[in-house]
């Protein structure tokens, strides 16, 4: 196989494109294609002010390189959830944000969560009885809301997370599967900025998880392959493997269903918002960010749990 623009050997066929590129050649194409993206999807321009939240893993730690070669302002956030598993798994992601972004002299706001509220996220799990056992839903609650927060109190304009395609295709497969017509409403490359909060945006939404573990190894960037412990048996997994049997089948399946979804979308013919869909939104009085219902939001209503569960 040979590389379509030099006609050297080839290091990557992506037969969903009908594409072969040689390492350099794959290296230029995909910044190029996210530039695309960043422009169709008009995610953010050059003056505006980029926070990439990133775990340590190759998405986030890839699409942080691409939109500062891009010529970007992008800062990172790295959370720490303090979460071990055995594998040390939060400490190790943290070590390696931190040397990405000490070698390469970017700029890194790191803010651990048991240092910010007295309690990790599996503490704070198993005090808030959420989640049957797993973290995982009290994590994504504070990081959402953390993510909210930081990008709020530090003034940056946008808000970047590295979800690629395999995730957001099997975010959309479960959704679909519950045709859950709120989330269906709000999943896309980006979701407005509203009442205080940043515009979040997803600029590696196109890209096949395989196309960025390719370029994280190109680039030379040493990032945590383990995945979080708790992540085994969950239901995104599951998905992700329905997917992934379907893409063998037939390549360019998980592209054509996100695509045509988001296409369907834009043209009015699915999940349209109508006006009385948008809720009221108030205030939450603990922490100020907006929420759907009156009083505490979830974050806060957990945190206050957790207080007078401590005493
Ligand atoms: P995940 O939910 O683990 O698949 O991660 C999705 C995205 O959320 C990643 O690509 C990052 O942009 C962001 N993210 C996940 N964990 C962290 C963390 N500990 N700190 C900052 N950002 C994170
Ligand atoms: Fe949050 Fe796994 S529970 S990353
Ligand atoms: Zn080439
Ligand atoms: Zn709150």
């Amino acid at each position: 196989m040979k590389c379509r623009k030099c006609g050297e050997k080839a290091s990557i066929h992506m037969r969903q494109h009908k594409l072969a590129l040689c390492k350099d050649h794959f290296l230029e194409w995909i910044p190029e294609q996210t530039e695309r993206f960043i422009k169709k999807y008009r995610m953010f321009t050059r003056g505006e002010k980029i926070l990439v939240a990133v775990s340590g893993g190759k998405d986030s730690l890839s699409l942080w390189d691409i939109l500062v070669r891009l010529g970007y302002q992008a800062d990172g956030l790295y959370l720490g959830l303090g979460i071990d598993g055995g594998i040390e798994y939060s400490h190790e992601s943290q070590r390696l944000t931190e040397k990405f972004a000490r070698e390469n002299n970017f700029k890194l706001h790191v803010v651990d969560i048991e240092r910010e509220y007295g309690h990790s996220i599996p503490m704070l799990a198993e005090i808030s009885h959420r989640g049957y056992g797993k973290p995982c839903a009290v994590c994504g609650l504070a990081k959402r809301h953390e993510m909210n927060r930081i990008a709020r109190d530090l003034g940056y304009d946008v808000l970047a997370t590295g979800h690629n395609l395999d995730d957001e295709a099997a975010v959309l497969f479960g959704n679909a599967l519950h045709w859950s017509s709120e989330y269906l409403l709000r999943q896309g490359p980006v979701l407005p900025e509203s009442d205080g909060l940043a515009r979040k945006v997803k600029p590696l939404c196109r890209f096949y998880e395989r196309e960025m573990t390719a370029y994280a190894l190109a680039r030379g960037i040493e990032y945590i392959y383990d995945e979080c412990p708790f992540a085994e048996g969950s239901q995104q997994i599951y998905y992700k493997e329905a997917l992934n049997q379907l893409e063998t089948a037939r390549p360019g399946t998980k592209l054509t269903f996100y695509i045509k979804f988001l296409e369907a979308k834009q043209s009015g013919e699915l999940f349209v918002e109508k006006e009385t869909d948008r809720k009221n939104l108030h205030t939450c009085p603990g922490c100020g960010q907006a929420t759907s219902a009156p009083g505490l939001c979830s974050f806060c209503r957990m945190l206050e749990k957790a207080k007078a569960e401590a005493k």
